[in-house]
């Protein structure tokens, strides 16, 4: 590694010299027709973008990437986009969290290998914003995100419908003989009208509020949906702001303290956002080098109310909260449980940022005298099935279930689990509590979206809605239920989890943050002495990788070695 040129931006390491090597630099970018002075020490921003035809959700983003080139030439940059992993939520089997490390480490080295002084991230679908945050922050360059907004509203027979929450009611209704099958068909197309990403406070909503409120993104970036003209405005208004970043020096770093977590932690509470937030921010924090727990997303998130009115948790959706007002409203609302005073990406405080906003719809954006739920934020549940943890979010599940005992019904697998779930023998009532295993980090591999457990068909015939689940698995963030996840250590490690057994009672106590497998010590070392961990599911390549180095949800399921801050020094010369 070698120092940046004297005084001069990194770039000027590649394109500033006069020797051999300045030439090649300057000469191969020239057969793009780029003029000379775009080498003239100007700040060169690079533009990752995720676009990509299997990426619905960011299938928009190569216009996007005009409106930041065109506010970055207006601001005296040079503008040159490049491509990142993208990762599609919809179709990425078996299941996109398992590549959101890998493209994490593409957009890490793309940046730190190539001749660029400041970033704009382009981010839409769920695991695109995490794995881009994690890779820049190991860089720790000017950077600064840009969301690429959520699709309109659904619209199913004149009633709206959300992306993701909907699905599972459909689903269920199909099950329980309420729809038909040619309907569910027609809602398809009704669900997804135009460009941009889930739009219920899923995960992609929700990362792109935990963005927002860390400070990383202009104000009022998380809610224009995708097709507003104002997103492309937004676009270019961040194009511009990037090169003023670098000129003074405003590293990710200097934007990512622990005040800004602690703020995003605190904000996800109040919009009552996705479970996924949780190992998405531990992850991010862990490569900036902030200290962040599970105590923290406890103790901050455990009097914050849900401000929120939208889906899952509630009726609305994004459109209705851009109309509302958006982000800034909560962000203003929630200030006198915030760090306030936290350095943003416009170069001032996040309450700065929002003095102006304005609530538009109370009933869509509630305030913290009357919130819409008493409890929005992420509740963590220890004991002896989860010594490290497992997480429940109350505002998306049934109140009369959250102190609940019952008889365990145990799955395996996923595989497991939908051989038998319609299966008429099979020992289930209301009161049970549905166990899944093998479906963490390493299980399954990936930690994937299966924790929300459809409910056994007879049941939903009678009318039963709602049951408690425990499992290792994420649950999508459009997802609802009294579901208990991301349990550590995961069973495909011995975790407890892996030791349940069919019968076995387990006590959940949410107000006392307690999880209990009723077994005794004696019985349940038995258990463990007889077991064996399950195959991996593919052996070689990324996923050996992958298994051997995950963390558990506890840690934010990154990989070991890519923990931490790699700087931004230049490489040595490649000729
Ligand atoms: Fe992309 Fe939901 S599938 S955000």
């Amino acid at each position: 590694m070698t120092d940046t040129k004297k005084g001069g931006l990194r770039s000027q390491a590649w394109f500033g010299g006069d020797d051999k090597d300045s030439f090649i630099h300057r000469s191969w970018m020239k057969n793009q027709g780029t003029p000379n002075d775009a080498f003239d020490g100007r700040p060169v921003i690079g533009i990752c973008n995720t676009w990509s035809e299997l990426t619905p959700c960011n299938g928009h983003f190569r216009e996007l990437a005009e409106a930041v080139k065109r506010g970055v030439l207006e601001a005296g940059g040079f503008p040159v986009e490049f491509p990142a992993m993208s990762l599609g939520e919809s179709n990425l089997r078996p299941t996109a969290m398992l590549f959101r490390n890998l493209a994490s480490m593409d957009v890490e080295e793309s940046i730190r290998a190539n001749p660029i002084d400041g970033v704009v991230l382009l981010t839409g679908c769920d695991k695109t914003t995490p794995a881009l945050l994690m890779g820049a922050a190991s860089v720790d360059l000017p950077t600064i995100v840009l969301s690429g907004g959520p699709m309109l509203n659904g619209n199913y027979r004149g009633k709206p419908i959300g992306s993701g929450t909907d699905v599972w009611k459909f689903s269920e209704d199909v099950r329980a003989g309420r729809m038909s099958i040619a309907n569910f068909k027609q809602a398809e197309s009704c669900m997804s009208r135009s460009t941009g990403h889930c739009m219920t406070m899923g995960t992609a909503s929700t990362m792109a509020c935990m963005v927002e409120s860390l400070g990383v993104t202009l104000p009022g970036n998380a809610a224009i949906p995708a097709v507003d003209a104002r997103r492309k405005l937004q676009a270019q208004l961040t194009g511009r702001r990037i090169v003023g970043m670098v000129h003074e020096d405003l590293k990710l770093s200097k934007v990512l303290t622990r005040e800004a977590f602690e703020n995003a932690i605190i904000v996800n509470g109040a919009i009552g956002g996705s479970t996924n937030a949780v190992v998405h921010l531990l992850a991010i924090a862990g490569r900036i080098g902030v200290d962040i727990t599970l105590a923290d997303w406890d103790r901050l998130g455990r009097d914050v109310p849900c401000l929120l009115n939208l889906m899952p948790s509630g009726q609305y959706l994004m459109e209705e909260f851009y109309y509302a007002g958006g982000l800034p409203v909560v962000i203003k609302e929630m200030l006198g449980k915030l760090h306030g005073d936290i350095l943003t990406v416009t170069g001032r405080s996040l309450a700065d940022n929002v003095v102006d906003a304005e609530n538009f719809n109370a009933d869509v954006i509630h305030s913290l005298p009357m919130p819409f739920k008493d409890n929005g934020g992420i509740a963590v549940l220890k004991g002896n099935l989860s010594p490290r943890g497992a997480i429940i979010k109350p505002s998306a599940a049934t109140p009369a279930l959250m102190q609940h005992r019952g008889r365990a019904v145990v799955f395996n697998s996923i595989e497991h689990y939908k051989a038998r779930i319609d299966d008429t023998a099979l020992e289930i009532d209301a009161d049970s509590i549905m166990v899944l295993q093998n479906c963490g980090p390493k299980g399954y591999p990936g930690m994937a979206e299966v924790g929300n457990m459809g409910l056994p068909k007879k049941l939903l015939e009678q009318g039963v809605r709602d049951m408690v689940r425990i499992s290792d698995a994420r649950m999508s963030g459009t997802a609802y239920g009294t579901v208990v996840l991301h349990v550590a250590p995961e069973a495909a490690v011995g975790g407890p989890l892996a030791l349940v057994r069919d019968g076995d009672m387990i006590e959940l106590d949410v107000a006392g943050r307690r999880l209990h497998l009723d077994v005794s010590d004696e019985e349940l070392e038995r258990r463990r002495a007889a077991w064996t961990a399950p195959e991996p599911a593919m052996r070689g390549g990324y996923q050996e990788m992958y298994t051997k180095h995950v963390l558990q949800a506890d840690q934010g399921v990154d990989l070991d070695f890519l923990v931490g801050c790699r700087g931004s020094a230049v490489p040595r010369e490649s000729h």
